[in-house]
């Protein structure tokens, strides 16, 4: 769940062994060009295809110049290209969309992503239906279930296969908790469950030492904390003052969540990680699709939905906050591939 750790286990993993899967990874836009060179870098991958409406063949003949094994290829929308850029993809990552400008909220970017998430889905329903699909583009809570009604319209959707990627919050609530606790951020693993938009994120502090102290002294400090992780993400979007939202540290994110179904393709046991997939937990609540611990397969794909464990009450009542809103979120992304 630490991307920095698990990075070096890839590379240690790939020098000391050869990897079993060929591991072809496309990447459909968006955060692509920092997640594009993380994952050349990346041992485990083998063949790198990008595809951007625009810039993809610049971005990719730049990458594809760093000396790793790895080819990386660029694809525009003439000639096929989205299609040849899916062709045998055995993970295919979604960041293609708009990002939030200050003031808005994620919700503000149904109407302009949901379409293009959707013409994506259909592409890779169609040329890479076994893919594992990481949804990055936002809202998150909402276009992974628009992927998960594409893939059941083509008749090809299997649960197991389909992730909205939530690693930014499990990074920052790392990150944050760390710099008040004093710990090292590999040390300080905070499970983040829930979906991806502030209510939504629910950061599990009570379940490491360092997050056990914070909530019981309580106070500020931990409001302050959980306010931080649920909205990182408007920090960065104000910092950046109209010029996008939060890219590097999605690319780190992004690149950590592939790097987990990687490992977990090429044999590596155990790989464990908080995503948003369509889970039981909440269901007889009306809730599809939530984030928890995940134990990948060995095919990188969904195994164990974990539970969330043991709460404290402060955490209980950000549970029940999230459940609502989530429940709408979904609701929304379902909606639109019903009338669209
Ligand atoms: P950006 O504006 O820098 O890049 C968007 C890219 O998408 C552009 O290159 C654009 O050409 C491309 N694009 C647009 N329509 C496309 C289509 N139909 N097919 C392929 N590519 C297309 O935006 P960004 O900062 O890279 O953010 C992308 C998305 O990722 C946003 O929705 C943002 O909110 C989201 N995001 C999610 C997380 C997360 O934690 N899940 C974190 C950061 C950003
Ligand atoms: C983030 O958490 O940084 C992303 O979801 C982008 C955003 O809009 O905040």
């Amino acid at each position: 769940m630490f991307a920095a750790r698990q990075t070096t286990q890839s590379l240690k993993r790939a020098f000391s062994t050869s990897a079993k899967a060929q591991s072809h990874v496309a990447v459909l836009g968006g955060i692509g060009q920092p997640l594009s060179l993380l994952l050349k870098l990346n041992p485990l991958v083998t063949k790198l295809s990008l595809y951007d409406i625009r810039l993809a063949a610049g971005v990719a003949a730049d990458v594809d110049h760093c000396n790793t094994p790895s080819k990386c290829v660029g694809f525009g929308p003439e000639d096929g290209g989205l299609e040849k850029a899916l062709e045998g993809a055995e993970v295919i990552i979604i960041p293609a969309g708009m990002p939030r400008k200050p003031g808005m909220t994620r919700d503000d970017l149904f109407n302009a992503n949901a379409s293009i998430v959707r013409d994506l889905a259909q592409a890779a329903a169609k040329v890479a239906p076994k893919a594992r699909i990481g949804v990055i583009a936002n809202p998150v809570n909402s276009t992974v279930p628009i992927v998960a009604e594409v893939f059941k319209a083509a008749g090809v959707y299997d649960p197991t296969r389909l992730f909205g990627v939530t690693t930014l919050d499990i990074v920052r609530a790392s990150a944050f908790l760390s710099g008040i606790a004093g710990t090292h951020p590999k040390d300080t693993n905070v499970p983040v469950v829930g979906g991806h938009s502030g209510p939504t994120i629910v950061p599990l502090l009570s379940q490491l030492p360092a997050g056990k102290k914070v909530v019981e002294e309580g106070g500020e400090t931990l409001a302050a904390l959980v306010k931080r992780i649920q909205f990182g993400g408007d920090e960065v979007v104000k910092a950046k003052d109209g010029a996008g939202s939060a890219t590097l540290s999605m690319a780190y994110a992004g690149a950590d969540f592939t790097d987990s179904l990687l490992r977990a393709m090429n044999g590596e046991k155990n790989v464990k990680l908080c995503t948003y997939v369509e889970s039981p937990l909440y269901k007889d609540q009306g809730v599809d699709f939530f984030s928890s611990p995940v134990s990948l397969t060995a095919e990188g794909t969904v195994g164990t939905i974990h539970p969330v464990g043991e709460l404290h009450p402060t955490e209980q009542k950000l549970l029940e906050a999230c459940l609502p809103d989530l429940k709408k979120n979904i609701a929304a992304g379902t909606a639109f591939i019903a009338k669209n």
